[in-house]
């Protein structure tokens, strides 16, 4: 089939790239040892902490997010140290399989892939570890596999009930500029992120957003690192180089899209995503589909993961659905595969591109004779129709 027209990349990430960052790419690649690079590095490595909601460093690594995962690991600990992890999905699962290939002792906290992390269930690993083993205490902010949020106040408030001195590590891949998300107040160590989401840019570029105190266990650990090493990297940014070559047409992107996050304001980004999550889950409803997330407060603003009833294939569902509309929507991974798909409503989106999206999805349901009510995209124009007129009503007062 000829398709015309843009195609419809609604996965959760990577995520559309707006024409001004695509533009802003567009350029004569520079020496990376050249003043005007500096000035470049030093601006994205500053304008990035807003983002974060923090003072301190980020360290930028040319990567995907893998690599972040493996610099957070790397850089914190010791051959053998112990940590907590929370099972929320498929990227809790790959995050704790770089952890042990790297002899760190993960105590695998269970779960159900519907639910966040439990501050009851740290509470109680906690409480048993009188001796302080456990090193650091990891968590998926916004488990992409499953559209669920983690409550991450909450783990930091029962680490700072017990005193306990773990380091708090957070993925924040799917949510950084999406859902709001703060390194400081929340006191996190290490917070992990990737380009390729809510910051509208190509994947390739990953973060470390860093602590005082991350940084000293810095200093004392002593698993191998080269490439990922903080301290080899935040030396040279200091005057705006890196200690390998960066990815010079990247930073150019980061720059525009740190402009458009703040532009918007983060508030307003994080506003606009609230609606689009609500929305979408809206039109699940009307749709009488379940949504894998079991607990409204933990309901995702970057993404929908909504199961397919049981005997219906959600890869066939997405197959009609790119052949027939050209639109790509997320597949169920690992255990969840065939069961359900996902709808990514992050990054570069507005309120159409969610009504045409939804409507891909209603005709898809038909024509792959997935059981529905009709309705669903009329129940989410409702939804975004309302929330406008709040935020109009709101403005003319
Ligand atoms: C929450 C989360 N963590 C980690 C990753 C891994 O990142 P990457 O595929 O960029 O290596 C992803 C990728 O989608 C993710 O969504």
């Amino acid at each position: 089939m000829i398709h015309t027209g843009r195609h419809f990349l609604q996965i959760p990430g990577p995520t559309n790239v707006p024409d001004r960052v695509l533009a802003a790419m567009a350029r004569p690649v520079l020496d990376h040892r050249g003043l005007e690079f500096a000035e470049l590095a030093r601006e994205v490595l500053e304008g990035l902490r807003p983002v974060f909601q923090t003072t301190g460093p980020v360290v930028l690594f040319p990567a995907s997010g893998t690599g972040a995962w493996e610099a957070s690991i790397v850089n914190t600990f010791s051959p053998g140290d112990r940590a907590v992890l929370f099972e929320t999905g498929h990227f809790s699962m790959l995050w704790k399989q770089v952890a042990e290939k790297f002899g760190v002792q993960v105590d695998y906290v269970s779960g159900n892939w519907r639910r966040g992390a439990s501050p009851a269930d740290l509470e109680a690993r906690l409480r048993a570890d009188s001796s302080h083993a456990i090193k650091a205490v990891m968590v998926v902010h916004n488990e992409t596999s499953t559209g669920v949020t983690s409550r991450v106040p909450e783990l930091r408030r029962v680490m700072n009930e017990l005193r306990h001195p773990a380091l708090l590590m957070v993925d924040v891949i799917s949510s950084l500029g999406s859902i709001d998300y703060r390194h400081d107040e929340w006191e996190v160590d290490v917070t992990v992120a990737g380009s390729q989401k809510g910051l509208m840019l190509p994947p390739g570029m990953s973060f470390n957003a860093l602590s005082p105190k991350a940084l000293a266990a810095n200093r004392q650990a002593r698993l191998p690192r080269s490439y990922w090493d903080w301290q080899q990297m935040l030396e040279p940014n200091r005057s705006g180089f890196f200690p390998y070559t960066p990815p010079t047409n990247l930073l150019y992107g980061l720059r525009e899209a740190l402009h458009m996050l703040s532009e918007e304001g983060l508030p307003n980004v994080f506003r606009r995503h609230a609606r689009h999550g609500e929305a979408t889950r809206a039109a699940v409803r009307a749709w009488g589909l379940e949504l894998l997330c079991e607990e409204p407060r933990e309901y995702s603003n970057s993404l929908t993961a909504v199961l397919v009833p049981p005997g219906h294939d959600a890869d066939h569902l997405r197959s009609v659905i790119l052949e027939n509309f050209d639109m790509s929507l997320g597949s169920g991974l690992s255990k969840l595969g065939g069961k359900v798909f996902r709808i990514g409503h992050l990054g570069s989106f507005n309120d159409l591109m969610l009504a045409g999206t939804l409507s891909g999805i209603e005709m898809g349901l038909r024509l792959a004779g997935v059981p529905h009510r009709e309705g669903g995209v009329a129940a989410a124009l409702d939804s975004l129709a309302s929330t406008a007129q709040a935020c109009a009503a709101s403005t003319a007062r």
